[in-house]
């Protein structure tokens, strides 16, 4: 069964902020502290490029579950984009951008690019342990 919720945001730095608190109070049902914050960490940059690299008004965040997955789309009106090589990579140490993507590769379980680069779906796993002490205590 999926739960969650679909909102849209203006294309609007406070944006951020909202998307992240609307994530918590889904995804917190669904997992620990430590992955949670991870979670909450990389939708931050990934609403981040929706806002500086996206176009149009609005940006749609999505955010349910689906079995033992945590997923959160954030799609954008824009061009997309598409990545080099088949890896996202650290830039080169004096770089003063390019962090966004692997950040959110390194907190996530994984990182898919939809739609042309117009969505990013940010996927993570519900530890097994969690899952059960939290359906102890319901
Ligand atoms: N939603 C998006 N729409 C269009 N292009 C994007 C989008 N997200 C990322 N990109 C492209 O991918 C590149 C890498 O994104 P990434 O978040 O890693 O770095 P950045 O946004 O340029 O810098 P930083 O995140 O460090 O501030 C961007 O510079 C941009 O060209
Ligand atoms: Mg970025």
């Amino acid at each position: 069964m999926r739960r969650g919720f679909q909102a849209v945001y203006s294309r609007a730095p406070e944006s951020s902020a909202r998307a992240r608190r609307a994530v918590i109070a889904v995804a917190g049902e669904w997992l620990t502290s430590n992955a949670l914050d991870d979670l909450v960490l990389a939708v931050g940059e990934a609403v981040a490029n929706a806002i500086v690299h996206g176009k149009g008004s609005s940006l749609t965040v999505s955010c349910y579950r689906d079995r033992d997955r945590v997923i959160v789309d954030v799609q954008d009106e824009g061009l997309g984009f598409a990545l080099k090589g088949p890896l996202i990579s650290l830039p080169a140490p004096m770089s003063q951008s390019g962090y966004g993507l692997y950040i959110m590769q390194n907190l996530a379980d994984a990182v898919e690019i939809l739609d042309d680069g117009r969505c990013i779906r940010i996927v993570k796993c519900v530890p097994v342990a969690f899952e059960q002490s939290h359906e102890d205590v319901v």
